[in-house]
Parts: structure tokens; sequence; C-alpha cells
């Protein structure tokens, strides 16, 4: 299928445009379109052939449940059951915005879209292309990040062309994402509530609202069906290339890139994510500028777009080193340490 592309203004996005993605969507398709955190991939939640399809799109494996975009809270009610308090209160201090929330479901949402869990997850997307699409098409819409499962999420329009074109019926492409990674992810079903995958809300912001929140390591075991958040699980947001991890410093990230060399990497084959401020004299190595050391919210903006890159240099190695797990800090410590456990599976390490 040829893939449409919309470029639309991220501020008044085109009705017209709109209009036709959200036809689309209704009709069963799959659209792919911006929000604050990364691009999604949508359909028609309520329409269990066109959930499917986001699967057979992505590679996703069936296990992994979909987050549910609504345009605002009126659309709440047809999908969860209970609404908890809680809700109510990260709702007005976070929606819109990069949180999602887990809560018991009603049985109106289609098992495909929760990979057979009783919760369903759900979120305000901060963008106005997000926001403009669901109201027009009138029903929530399922949406994953918009990337072959596994891969960096897509932060732009040509990293969702890089992986699903032809696969897709259309993206709206309003630029690059402001946020950069995905959302913060918090099952509410739980006491005390427990992040399931760190993003855009830190930690510290949920706990001026909820008190003592969790976060999760490894998937609860006493759930059998589906998987408590497969973002939890390893080989997830990893480019082609191996990612080796530096403790968060100038001198280890050195050490790092000095053990490569000494493996028989050559400077050009050794790509890194270099704090600008950190920056010395590169001896040929391919330098990725990702902002300053302690500006996690910047950072974090940048991480995907800086390990897509990487890897279109060719480099055989990615050097990035490991921020402290504070605000954003946190969420982009846990991609790059998924990123860097598919190592295992490419089996490059000292093999350039
Ligand atoms: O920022 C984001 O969240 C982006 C944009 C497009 O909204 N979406 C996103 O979706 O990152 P995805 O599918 O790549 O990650 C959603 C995460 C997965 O780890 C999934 O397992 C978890 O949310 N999730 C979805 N439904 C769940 C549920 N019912 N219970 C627990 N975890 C759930
Ligand atoms: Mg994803």
């Amino acid at each position: 299928m040829e893939t449409k592309v919309w470029r639309i203004d991220p501020k008044s996005p085109d009705p017209k445009a709109i209009t036709e993605a959200a036809e689309i969507i209704r009709k069963g398709g799959l659209v792919a379109f911006p929000t604050e955190t990364v691009y999604g991939l949508g359909a028609n939640a309520l329409d269990e052939t066109a959930v499917r399809k986001i699967f057979a799109a992505k590679e996703r494996p069936a296990w992994d449940p979909i987050i549910v975009h609504i345009c605002d809270l009126t659309m709440l009610d047809c999908l969860v059951e209970d609404v908890p308090e809680k809700f109510t209160e990260l709702a007005s201090r976070f929606m819109p915005g990069p949180l999602t929330v887990v809560m018991r479901k009603k049985a109106i949402v289609p098992d495909a879209v929760t990979a057979g869990l009783p919760t369903v997850a759900v979120r305000v997307p901060n963008h106005p292309v997000a926001l403009a699409l669901i109201k027009a098409a009138g029903v929530p819409i399922a949406a994953p990040s918009a990337n072959r499962f596994g891969r960096p999420s897509p932060t732009t329009a040509e990293h969702v062309l890089h992986d699903l074109a032809g696969r897709i019926d259309g993206i709206l492409d309003a630029g690059p994402t402001q946020v950069g990674v995905e959302s913060t992810v918090v099952d509410l079903t739980k006491t005390p509530p427990v992040i399931l995958r760190p993003g855009g809300v830190s930690k510290e912001r949920l706990e001026e609202v909820l008190g003592e929140v969790v976060v999760a390591s490894k998937p609860p075991s006493d759930i059998e069906v589906g998987l408590p958040s497969p973002g939890m699980m390893p080989r997830h947001y990893a480019p082609s290339v191996p990612v080796i991890l530096a403790d968060g410093n100038a001198s280890e990230l050195e050490k790092v890139i000095g053990q490569l060399k000494s493996q028989g990497y050559e400077p050009s084959q050794i790509g890194v994510l270099m704090p600008e401020d950190w920056l010395t004299g590169e001896e040929g190595l391919v330098i990725f500028r990702w902002g300053k050391w302690g500006e996690w919210d910047k950072m974090a903006q940048k991480l995907f777009e800086g390990l897509r890159w990487l890897e279109r240099q060719g480099v055989s190695a990615i050097v990035a080193p490991l921020p402290p797990p504070i605000g954003l800090g946190l969420a982009i410590r846990d991609r790059l340490t998924k990123a860097a456990s598919a190592n295992s599976a490419t089996n490059c390490q000292g093999n350039p």
C-alpha cells in the first residue's frame, strides 16, 4: 500500500488533512500521528480488526498491550470501570500530557488492545494534531509508538517512514516531537501505585500527587495473561548496532571508548552520544551532540534521534553515558539500559 504523507502545521492543523486521516481511522485503517512524546501508530480502539493491523504493521507480539488515546475525559467513562479518585487528581495536574494511567477496563475495550488483561492504559496526548485527530475520528485511538517492534521510538515522521512506509495508510507529519521519550505508565490498580515505565512525567512530580509510588523493575509474578508492561522487557528501543554504556562521567566514557579501540575498532566505527559540554579532541569518532549533561529534558528530546542518526552513519558500536535516575534522567536510563541489553542478541561486542 502507498503511505500518504500530510505535512501539517503542528500549531494549527489543516482541517482537511485531519478530516481525511480521521476518515481512514473510522474505516479501520492505520494512521501515524505526532504526540508530544513520540509518533504513535493509530487505529480505532473499539475495532478489533483495525487494532490487529497495528500488530501486523509493527511486527509486535500480541502479548504487548496498547495505550488508548482520548481527546478529553468525556471518552473515559466508556472505557474504564470505576474511575479511581486518584485518577481525577492526576488528570487535573498532568492531562493533557505525557502520562498514561492503567485502570480496570470495561468490556467494550477489545482484548486485542489490552492483550487479554483486565486493565486498559489511557492517555490524553498534549499535541494539537493528536487531539484534533481523535476528536474528528470521534472514537478513542489505540496507538503504540510508530516504530517496528524493538526499534528506537520515532520522534520524526522520517523515523516512522523508515520503519513503516508501505505498511500503513498515512502519516500526519508535524515535525519533531517535543518530549522525545514516551509517556510515564502508572498502574493505579495497585497500592501504592506502580510506575510500569518511567517517561515524560517524572517520578518526583507523580509523588507530589500520589505520595508513595513504586518503580517496577521486573514483571510482577501475579500476572498470567499478557505482561504488565512490555516496555519493561529487554530488547526494546535498540538500534541495529550494539549500545555500550558508560557510568555517567566524562572519564568513564573515555575509558569505554579506549577499550573499544584496543579491541580493534577504528574511531570512525565508534558512535558517541556525547554531552556537548564534554566535547574535547574527538579523533575521528562519530559524534552526536546530545545537549548539556544535566539538562535531562533536552537530552531526552534528542535520545532516539541520536541513536537512529548514529546508526545511519554506519558505525559498529554506539557508546553512551548513563544519566542518574533524577527527573527525566530515569526515563533516559531505562531506554538506554534496554537498548544495551539487546547487545547479546547482536553479539558484536569486541567483534567489529
Ligand atoms: O508516549 C507514549 O506513551 C507513546 C505515544 C504514541 O502515546 N506510546 C507508546 O506506546 O509508547 P507503546 O505501545 O510503545 O508503549 C505502551 C506501553 C507498553 O509498555 C505497554 O505494555 C504498556 O504501555 N501498557 C499498555 N496497556 C497496558 C495495560 N493494560 N497494563 C499494563 N501496561 C500496559
Ligand atoms: Mg513502543
